[in-house]
């Protein structure tokens, strides 16, 4: 028998107490012990009684950092604070962890990973990315000969499905954010989903894991879903793309480029037909090739599945002696890109006066920095002698553009330019 101990009866948590009850003999026969939870720490005493919680609840982290017969520890409360130090006094009792914490690993997961290395104990957190999807076994894993050149995903559920919504059903973003918090995808405070930050967390931690150089939140571009409104939706759908919030992660002459933002994905690209809730990821190595992985990113039994699955891996790594294994070590040091060296094919949306030389003032500020037009859309906007212009660019460097946008959001004949990341094979 296994015991291990649970922080926080919320969705994740809750999906957890169901799965291992729900699979108990199977689990029991796969790992060839049970898996019992022995203690379990939650402040909303209801809250863990409503999902089937019978064990009695902690009044104090210390009862199980105390108790010796707790060999995991399971953190599901989130957040940056208490979280880090139940996992940190964890590791230093030399318990393993099971963590779904992407906030904490993305800025702290230098000192987590090594901690647990020096203490000889696992820390698990497939949870973390993409709910459901195995990523992290499979890149530490199976996957583990190739060397991996990039990393394509759609790592946010909330958004997605907000997206999806809109973009399919015609939704409003407020309705549709209301209806994804309500399904348990939405962060505690989904602003971390919107903003975009939920999937920059998650970019850094597979960046780290594909180039075996430590990334952090604050190396990722990050954009998020606020600012896209109906009209950018409808321009995407007649271009032949749907607009996605896209993270990447790539790796070339040794340096590495991380972003989160909303990005023209052509309605070709595997990608583009990954909706609602579903993520996925898309990974480019030398060995393997071209591979996508796909599920549900977030919900309570998805991520279930992650996180118990985890706890699983670590029970037959104590079973073998073998714990101190299973984290996530950076043995190189790669610099990172700032986003204007980013090359890429963009969408340029302009409002602009309607009048002569404006189209020629603008091909020339984009020529002049060696931007290309690949084809032009101008159309005008009723009744106020302003039009509307939708230009995609040739493959160009991003500094290149946006040096081309502050130059011509000082011209008086321009309102508005903004741009959207065009996705395709190469990027
Ligand atoms: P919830 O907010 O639903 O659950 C967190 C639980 O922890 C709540 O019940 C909360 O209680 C409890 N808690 C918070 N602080 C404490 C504390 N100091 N002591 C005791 N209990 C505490 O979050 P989720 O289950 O959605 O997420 C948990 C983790 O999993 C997060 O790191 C999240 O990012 C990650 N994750 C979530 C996914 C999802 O689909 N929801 C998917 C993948 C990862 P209270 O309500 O009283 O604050
Ligand atoms: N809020 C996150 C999402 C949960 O919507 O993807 C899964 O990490």
């Amino acid at each position: 028998m296994v015991k291990i101990a649970v922080l926080g009866c919320g969705t994740v948590g809750g999906g957890v107490f169901k799965l291992i009850k729900q699979n108990a003999n199977d689990i029991e026969q796969r790992i060839g012990q049970k898996v019992e939870v022995k203690k379990v720490l939650e402040r909303d005493a209801d809250k863990a009684h409503s999902i089937g919680v019978t064990t009695e609840l902690c009044t104090s982290y210390d009862e199980i950092l105390q108790d010796d017969e707790i060999k995991i520890i399971v953190e599901l409360i989130g957040g940056t604070e208490f979280a880090y130090d139940c996992i940190i006094k964890a590791i230093e009792a030399g318990k393993n962890v099971v963590t779904a914490n992407k906030d904490l690993l993305a800025i702290k997961g230098e000192e987590i990973f090594s901690l647990a290395k020096q203490k000889g104990v696992d820390i698990c957190f497939e949870a973390s990315v993409a709910g459901s999807i195995p990523i992290i076994g499979p890149m530490q894993n199976v996957l583990c000969a190739n060397t991996f050149s990039a990393i394509v995903g759609i790592l946010n559920g909330t958004t997605n499905y907000i997206l999806t919504k809109m973009n399919d059903f015609g939704l409003s973003y407020e309705e549709a954010l209301k209806q994804a918090a309500d399904l348990g995808y939405a962060e505690a405070n989904p602003s971390s989903d919107v903003e975009g930050t939920d999937a920059a967390r998650k970019i850094a931690i597979l960046g780290s894991l594909a180039f075996n150089s430590r990334c952090t939140l604050s190396n990722v571009y990050c954009e998020g879903i606020t600012k896209i409104v109906e009209k950018d939706i409808i321009l995407a759908k007649k271009l032949g793309y749907t607009i996605k919030l896209i993270g990447m992660a790539k790796e070339k002459d040794d340096k590495i480029i991380l972003f989160v933002r909303p990005t023209f994905v052509p309605m070709s690209h595997p990608l583009a037909s990954v909706n609602d809730v579903f993520n996925a990821v898309f990974l480019k190595c030398d060995a393997a090739d071209e591979i996508m992985l796909y599920g549900r990113g977030a919900g309570e039994m998805p991520t279930a599945s992650s996180v118990v699955g985890d706890v699983m891996t670590i029970c037959n790594s104590i079973a073998n002696n073998t714990t101190g294994q299973h984290g996530l070590d950076c043995y190189k040091q790669k610099e990172i890109l700032p986003i204007g060296e980013l090359e890429s094919s963009f969408c340029l949306r302009l409002r602009v006066a309607d009048k002569p030389n404006v189209l020629a003032g603008i091909a020339s500020e984009l020529g002049n920095r060696g931007v290309s037009i690949e084809s032009v859309i101008q159309s005008p906007v009723p009744d106020v002698d302003m039009a509307s212009l939708t230009i995609i660019t040739h493959k160009a460097k991003e500094q290149a553009l946006q040096d081309a946008i502050s130059s011509l959001k000082e011209k008086e004949y321009v309102e508005k330019a903004y741009i959207f990341m065009c996705l395709d094979k190469t990027n």
